[in-house]
């Protein structure tokens, strides 16, 4: 069965990044969810994707300005429906809670590379103490643009499965030797990026091969009589794919 990812959870469904849109993947029979993680400014780390908190709650502002105390305050629904008025901003701690309740597995997706390297690397650490607290049978993929936190993290823990997101920014040229630094088993190209030839290039060098952000049904199917996995918006209406 091809692995497919609900994009920041059934993002369509419910608003993205919060537990009512991983809850809509998981009653949906969705397998795997992707998600975005972040640092705040004491540390803790939050489930968004943004840097800001402007398109999705309902208070402007960086998120590298808010701790824990702060989170209460945010309103993360009320922007994609009533329905979901005060959906809370999730705590990676929260996230962790509610997959051990509810399994799916996990493709966690490291943000914070906006403000330097030691958040970055303050990301890493505090992902693997959240992830250790998964069940274990829950599969989890650490996903990064930037192959230095990925090879942070394996140089830490070899517990969890490394993917390299890549897309028409990075050197094609260099992904053999990218690859190798980080030492990832998986590749997260973008569509633009995941021509068949490199896709093959990819899979013969032993690399699983997960292609974002796929929202129609032919497109993923291409991708499936390739091999890949796919990461998208619609992930309900591949069920069973
Ligand atoms: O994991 C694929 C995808 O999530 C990467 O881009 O910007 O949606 O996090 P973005
Ligand atoms: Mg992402």
């Amino acid at each position: 069965m091809t692995d497919v990812h609900a994009h920041r959870g059934l993002n369509r469904q419910a608003p993205e990044n919060t537990i009512a849109a991983f809850e809509k993947a998981y009653s949906a029979g969705v397998r795997w969810i992707e998600t975005d993680t972040d640092v705040i400014a004491d540390g803790t780390p939050i489930v968004m994707h943004d840097a800001a908190t402007d398109r999705t709650t309902d208070r402007p502002g960086s998120i590298y300005d808010l701790t824990s105390s702060d989170l209460g305050k945010l309103d993360a629904g009320s922007w994609f429906s009533t329905e979901f008025a005060g959906e809370p901003v999730p705590t990676l701690h929260q996230l962790v809670d509610f997959l051990n309740g509810h399994p799916m597995n996990l493709n966690l997706e490291l943000k914070g590379n906006q403000q330097g390297g030691r958040q970055a690397i303050a990301l890493v650490e505090a992902a693997i103490t959240e992830l250790n607290r998964l069940d274990p049978s829950i599969e989890v993929i650490v996903s990064s643009f930037a192959p230095l936190q990925l090879a942070e993290l394996s140089r830490r823990t070899d517990r969890f499965a490394l993917a390299l997101l890549a897309d028409s920014r990075d050197l094609r040229a260099n992904w053999r030797a990218t690859i190798e630094l980080c030492g990832a088993t998986l590749i997260h190209p973008s569509t633009t990026l995941a021509t068949h030839q490199a896709v093959d290039e990819y899979l013969a060098a032993g690399l699983r091969v997960n292609v974002w952000t796929i929202n129609d049904l032919g497109t993923a199917n291409k991708y499936r009589n390739w091999g890949c996995g796919v990461i998208t918006d619609i992930a309900d209406q591949m069920i069973g794919f």
